[in-house]
């Protein structure tokens, strides 16, 4: 192996191996057709320099659903996240504009905040520099002395941020093409539901041990739901589950049994969109569940569950609700233990790379084709 060089990747400071190029081989990122295509190598899943990779090439540059328009509802409100390792903090000006800034203050890189709330002005935990909540400085105490210092020069740095459906997303990217462009059809496809006014009911964090791109393929497919949920599977007319792949999301759908079941007394539909890289939209009767897929470590994953329901205050909404979420926790469970062990086969000297379903697989399909082409678009950029 050769040097191991580090460098700087604009403005996000993930910092990049550059060695792990040579994973990156032309046959590792060809896009061959599904019918002959190979799974991606076992080494993107376990080697760790895929991890930095991951954050600046993909979580860096791509639209993150980070929260919802409920915590921010309120001029003054703010909530935290956490983007590619860059704390971020969301908050509504009294100009009730929604804005997103790094959470780190132009003295010595303190947080504004350290958990959501809401307040008048921004000060920092540290030394107690003041912002305004458009981002910009006012308070700095004790800096009588200080040259060549203008206030204006140190405000906060901005981060894209818009609203979707009530959702609310962050980019980190410098120049992100607009949020409805890489969402482009969701809402069209879902009509006649409609989730924007749905309410917040729980969330639910999941640590995973397996990296984050197994959660996402395994997501991807229904292949694995007799054998993994066989009470799950019960629900649905399985026979009827299909996944449609589209430009900008991929979509597995599938109407539900004729029978009573914990979501409808019969009849309706199950949605399950995926919009790259890790945001998952799972649409059941008058109830949706948005999934996160956050990489913590290369063989670490979190996953965030937020609820919402068209009705969350009737006594038969509250106890559908409790049962969804019982529910919902034990096919995690089933999706944990999957994913975990399939990290631990990765990891094996057994395995390297497999093949693809076309009938069954091709939402995983597109999403390693989509992987590659970021990688090869990181890798020719780097190679000049
Ligand atoms: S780091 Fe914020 S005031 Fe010092
Ligand atoms: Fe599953």
């Amino acid at each position: 192996m050769g040097c191991v060089r580090w460098r700087e990747m604009e403005y996000c400071h993930t910092m990049i191996d550059e060695t792990v190029v040579t994973q990156l081989s032309d046959d590792a990122l060809e896009a061959t057709p599904i019918e002959r295509a190979e799974t991606i190598p076992s080494s993107w899943y376990t080697d760790a320099r895929f991890h930095a990779l991951d954050d600046a090439t993909v979580f860096a540059h791509n639209w993150q659903c980070v929260g919802y328009r409920g915590q921010v509802e309120v001029p003054g409100d703010y909530f935290l996240a956490n983007v590619a390792g860059n704390p971020i903090i969301v908050i509504r000006g009294k100009d009730r504009v929604l804005r997103a800034f790094y959470n780190v203050c132009r003295h010595r890189g303190g947080p504004l905040a350290t958990e959501d709330g809401s307040c008048e002005v921004l000060q920092c935990k540290y030394h107690g520099w003041t912002y305004l909540l458009d981002g910009s400085l006012r308070g700095v105490p004790k800096f009588d002395r200080v040259e060549l210092f203008d206030r204006k020069d140190y405000g906060l740095v901005p981060v894209q941020v818009e609203c979707w459906e009530g959702l609310v997303f962050v980019n980190l990217a410098d120049a992100a093409r607009p949020l409805g462009d890489a969402i482009d059809g969701v809402k069209e496809r879902m009509a006649p539901i409609t989730i924007g006014n749905w309410q917040f009911a729980h969330r639910q964090d999941y640590d995973v041990r397996c990296n984050w791109k197994v959660y996402v393929d395994n997501y991807l497919e229904g292949y694995h739901i007799p054998f993994v949920h066989p009470e799950l599977c019960k629900l649905y007319d399985y026979q009827k589950y299909v996944t449609e792949v589209h430009p900008t999301y991929s979509l597995q759908a599938a109407p539900l049994g004729p029978e009573d079941n914990i979501y409808s007394s019969g009849g309706g539909e199950a949605f399950y969109f995926f919009v790259f890289p890790n945001f998952m939209l799972n649409i059941l009767p008058g109830r949706l569940q948005t999934n996160l897929v956050v990489p913590t470590a290369a063989d670490r994953t979190r996953v965030m569950f937020w609820y919402f329901y068209e009705d969350v205050s009737s006594a038969d909404a509250k106890r559908r609700i409790a049962d969804d979420l019982a529910y919902s926790d034990r096919v995690q469970q089933e999706d944990i233990e999957i994913c975990e062990r399939v990290q631990e086969g990765l990891r094996s000297r057994a395995y390297d790379r497999g093949r693809f379903s076309v009938d069954q697989e091709q939402g995983v399909y597109d999403f390693q084709l989509r992987l590659k082409r970021t990688y090869r678009e990181w890798r020719d950029r780097e190679s000049g």
